[in-house]
């Protein structure tokens, strides 16, 4: 692409053309952002006509180099303020004036809108996604989508880049804590409703990473071998439910390859499976630095690449010029974008920037830590700490915030990291590196327990603090495991001195509580010594005085494990973690600016191969079907209350409506997170169970309330690779009802 200037006065006029048309744009881009733009009365400007006709009528009047621009980003910088007309965010496609086409300002915000340090802009930092996963609330999913969609367009940005929803198939994985942990329909149902809060705010959302991007470790290189049905009924599905839900304007393909081809390429995974199949209407883009080909990933189904151009430029109109790719096909990518454009309504409700609307976002992220943080073990209750007179708070740098997880789903914390991060050795760690938020845990539980003694020790030396936690009545430990983007965790292990730390704490006070901030699940080899384990995953701008609450008992946890937590690595289907052959990793120390990083990647690595031979059985499917016991498995949690569950019937149908019982027995209102699983016939060939459903009950003391919970018949199918469908096979199914995945009282038949 670029601008063809000749010799001589044409030259001159060609220039000066260019350079006012190009003036033009951006002033025109800027006053989009500064939400100064009237759309002018377009044709396209009818709302009452549908996004597909409204597009349509705009690329019949596109030149061939409008319709190339839309199909690629402007390029990416971060060390200034991005290309000319970007508002600075990860992405940024220049607009159309001509057309009134906007340009889409996209951000990451996986968690919150991200880069906020380097461009001085405020933006709530919500809890990480797993974290909030352990809500199990599609509700409060969608609220968690509609305050970062809200602050997007506060900020001048039009398309989110969040909406991971990749399976924890590899739980060591450095992006565990940025999804939605393990199963499918728990992870494809809440992504869906964080986009669909998103798109509420006329922000286009996406769902990423497109697909089986399981492990960070080699990402830009690695196959992932794996069957069909094995990607349908896991990670594929999880996509399918959240697209189902949420109708997602984008979805971005993953940097790795899949069974031999880049996923951003990837005919079987882009053209068949995503839009003949699930009939996505959307468009898809690649990751940032994952196209490789430019007819190859175009005839796949690739629409744009980002961010910026090596192949859907100057080569893409080669192609079709040459009719290698024809005009249809690109009127379908075109299409794509502009029908989202149309259809999210980014045309009809063009972007009005205002500062954001910080206590609501407060507010709102406590409220979600609330709901995420899992009780995980209370021995003699413990927990809540009632009449407790002197309480050690030790480690975790308790006594000045809470950790964050890295990498683009970094919200940035207001003023600073509380901690100093490690100094930057090469370009990559300049950006991914450790942030703690301001929000003290010890700050925070001073203030619920004004009567109480409460000491902070760093727990930099063992010695002082067995001595605090001996004076103490009780004593909380913060541990905890950073995580981000690019790399992964070695362990699932939390680093020795931790766990060391945590051993002196506990001998020296039984009474010892662990408080974790991990993104990921993490071992215990202490679980026996200690009294009380909180797993509060990386909880956000509020998450001291979130966790304070459940601490104090002000707060009831209500929060369920969406991921397994193993025993150690020893017992995940991959013991030890694959990792690439040096010639398939980048050098980021021979790289000096962001931008020669992408000009590497587009080059692509040597491939190295894993094999997901362990199929269907993700997270506790394997830990069922392989028999082994697990530290804390999926959809446990604890409560300050206790649950009985009673009455179980099932009655057929499409929906099959799981009837039952939940009486609160305990001595605090609460709610329960009722879960429903089914066991498939022999014949199926699945593993012992599926999560195929779940009600949040909420329950007064001695309440009891009769709920009835769905489970539409698609969740009991299994795919069948031979006639590329769905099937349901006949036999005795078993619908199991109770607390958590291990832990299902009720049970019946339901034949088919
Ligand atoms: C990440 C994406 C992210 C993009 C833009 C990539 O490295 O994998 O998740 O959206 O960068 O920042």
């Amino acid at each position: 692409m670029g601008l063809t200037i000749k010799q001589g006065s044409r030259r001159r006029i060609t220039l000066m053309a260019a350079l006012i048309a190009a003036l033009l744009t951006d002033a025109w881009a800027n006053a989009q952002l500064l939400g100064k733009s009237q759309p002018k009365n377009y044709p396209w400007s009818d709302a009452n006509l549908s996004p597909d006709v409204r597009a349509d009528m705009v690329i019949k009047e596109m030149t061939l180099d409008e319709k190339i621009l839309l199909l690629h980003g402007q390029g990416v910088d971060f060390s200034t303020a991005g290309p000319t007309g970007s508002n600075g965010g990860a992405g940024y496609t220049k607009p159309i004036p001509r057309l009134g086409i906007p340009s889409i300002q996209m951000a990451d915000s996986a968690s919150g809108v991200t880069l906020g340090s380097l461009r001085g802009r405020y933006s709530t930092a919500l809890p990480n996604n797993l974290g909030a996963a352990s809500s199990w609330d599609p509700q409060l999913a969608f609220e968690y989508g509609a305050l970062i969609g809200r602050e997007l367009r506060d900020e001048g940005y039009s398309m989110s880049l969040g909406g991971g929803v990749n399976l924890a198939r590899e739980p060591r994985n450095g992006r565990t804590f940025e999804y939605q942990g393990e199963d499918p329909l728990l992870a494809g149902t809440l992504a869906g409703n964080v986009v669909r809060g998103l798109q509420s705010q006329y922000v286009i959302g996406d769902l990423k990473h497109f697909a089986m991007n399981d492990q960070e470790s080699g990402r830009s290189a690695l196959n992932a071998n794996v069957d069909k049905r094995a990607m349908r009924e896991t990670d594929l599905l999880a996509f399918q439910i959240a697209l189902g839900i949420s109708d997602a304007g984008a979805v971005m393909c993953s940097y790795n390859r899949v069974n031999g081809d880049y996923a951003c390429e990837n005919q079987y995974l882009l053209r068949d499976v995503l839009k003949k199949d699930f009939k996505f209407k959307g468009f898809v883009l690649s990751d940032w630095g994952g196209t490789h080909s430019t007819a190859k990933a175009s005839h796949a189904g690739l629409d744009q690449e980002e961010p910026g151009i090596f192949f859907f430029g100057d080569d893409l109109k080669k192609v079709i010029e040459s009719d290698e790719v024809s005009q249809e096909e690109l009127n379908d990518h075109v299409h794509r974008i502009l029908r989202t454009v149309f259809a999210v309504g980014l045309f009809d409700h063009p972007v009005q920037t205002q500062v954001p609307d910080v206590d609501r976002g407060f507010a709102l992220a406590q409220s979600i830590a609330e709901r995420s943080i899992v009780l995980l073990k209370n021995n003699g209750d413990v927990l809540p700490l009632n009449g407790v007179r002197a309480i050690a708070v030790i480690g975790g740098h308790a006594d000045v915030g809470v950790l964050s997880g890295g990498g683009s789903a970094q919200t940035d914390p207001p003023g600073g990291s509380v901690v100093p991060p490690p100094p930057a050795t090469d370009v990559m760690s300049s950006v991914i590196r450790p942030a703690w938020m301001p929000s003290s845990p010890l700050r925070a539980l001073t203030a619920k327990l004004p009567n109480a003694k409460v000491t902070y020790n760093s727990g930099d030396e063992l010695v002082t603090a067995a001595a605090a936690a001996k004076q103490a009545d009780v004593a909380i430990v913060f541990a905890y495991q950073w995580e981000a983007e690019g790399s992964d965790l070695p362990t699932l292990d939390l680093a020795p001195e931790q766990n060391k730390l945590i051993e002196t704490v506990a001998a020296a006070n039984p009474k010892t509580i662990v408080v974790l901030e991990t993104g990921s699940p993490a071992t215990m080899p202490w679980i026996d010594k200690v009294s009380g384990v909180v797993e509060a995953w990386y909880p956000g701008i509020r998450g001291a005085e979130a966790l304070a609450n459940i601490l104090v008992g002000e707060v009831n946890p209500t929060g369920k494990l969406a991921v397994t937590f193993p025993r150690g690595d020893a017992d995940l289907p991959h013991p030890k973690l694959i990792l690439p052959p040096p010639e398939s990793e980048f050098n980021f120390a021979a790289v000096a600016e962001f931008s020669d990083f992408m000009k590497l990647a587009a080059k692509g690595l040597p491939p190295f191969q894993i094999d997901y031979d362990e199929g269907l059985k993700v997270g506790y499917k394997w830990y069922d079907a392989e028999k082994k016991p697990v530290l804390f498995p999926f959809g446990f949690g604890l409560s300050y209350s206790s649950y009985a569950y009673s009455g179980l019937s099932v009655s057929p149908g499409d929906p099959a409506i799981v009837s039952f019982r939940v009486l609160n027995t305990g001595k605090h209102a609460g709610t329960e997170i009722a879960q429903v699983y089914a066991s498939l016939p022999d014949a199926a060939e699945e593993p012992p169970k599926r999560l195929v459903g779940w009600t949040r009950v909420e329950l007064a003391p001695g309440e009891s309330k009769q709920v009835a919970v769905p489970v539409s018949r698609n969740r009991l199918t299994v795919y069948d690779e031979a006639s590329d469908s769905w099937k349901q096979i006949p036999g005795k199914y078993i619908i199991r009802v109770g607390n958590s995945s291990q832990n299902l009282s009720l049970e019946q038949p339901l034949t088919f």
